[in-house]
């Protein structure tokens, strides 16, 4: 039987995130037999948000597909990058106005997969509705012959993620949540084959809230003063998870959590 490995990785948080992925995916890659990497980037640049200089470095360090987030429109230099580069996305359910798309078509010649961004709108901006949008992309994805899917559902609220991982669960090879920045344990395989997390986790500084130093962290939270955020540099962890896609049904068999420092 054959497999397709599919490595997620947490939001990438500024240099030192990017740094770590540069000296470390390749080896982990060929450690772990991946075949195709999606790593949300939304946090890839230092200051926040993405830059085109941290989405280049990211797809130079190994990365097939950048996937972001609320922050996603931070920068605006990133703008025409969003519309141009096929494997940048922003979460398919922003008005049709905002540059970018939610969807791309990977093509590794044994097979095409869809990969697909989408937001949650609990505790976040009022977007388009998470369950119709995944339809509509789903929809695309079919005309594109994509037999295996991934979404990277990037939402504050456990529920609404677990409640989207079971709309569609057997519709979707793998869906993984991003944004808290926190891992949770509950990697699995749902009745009808999705591979499932609530949240892959971050990757940045690890002692850090949620990739910040904790003393911008702590000042901002007891004063409400703004404050620009700064990134440690080390020590710097990776987490994400690793989903294996049975070639032959689509659907995934295994789903293991990754954190490596
Ligand atoms: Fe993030
Ligand atoms: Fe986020």
């Amino acid at each position: 039987m054959n497999y397709i490995q599919v490595l997620a990785i947490g939001d990438v948080v500024g240099s030192a995130g990017c740094g770590f992925i540069r000296r470390h995916l390749p080896h982990f890659k060929k450690l772990k037999g991946i075949d195709i990497v999606i790593a949300n980037g939304e946090n890839s640049a230092d200051g926040n948000g993405i830059l085109p200089a941290s989405a280049a470095h990211l797809m130079e360090s190994g990365v097939d597909v950048i996937t972001t987030g609320n922050h996603v429109l931070r920068r605006k230099e990133i703008y025409d990058e969003l519309d141009s580069n096929s494997f940048l996305l922003r979460p398919a359910n922003y008005p049709a106005e905002v540059p970018g798309k939610g969807i791309c078509i990977v093509d590794k010649g044994r097979y095409r997969l869809a990969v697909m961004n989408i937001m949650g709108t609990v505790f976040m901006e009022n977007l388009a509705c998470p369950f119709e949008t995944a339809d509509r992309l789903l929809a695309l994805a079919k005309e594109e012959g994509a037999k295996y899917t991934v979404v990277d559902f990037h939402a504050e609220a456990t529920a609404e993620k677990r409640a989207v991982g079971f709309y569609l669960d057997g519709r979707v090879s793998v869906l993984f949540g991003t944004h808290t920045h926190v891992a949770t344990a509950d990697a699995q395989v749902l009745p009808w084959g999705t591979g499932y997390i609530t949240d892959i986790g971050m990757t940045g500084p690890a002692d850090s809230v949620l990739g910040v130093k904790p003393e911008l962290a702590i000042h901002k939270m007891r004063t409400k003063m703004p404050v620009r955020f700064d990134y440690e540099d080390a020590p710097v962890q990776m987490d994400g998870c690793i989903f294996t896609v049975d070639s032959a049904s689509g659907k995934t068999v295994g789903a293991e959590r990754v954190s490596i420092k």
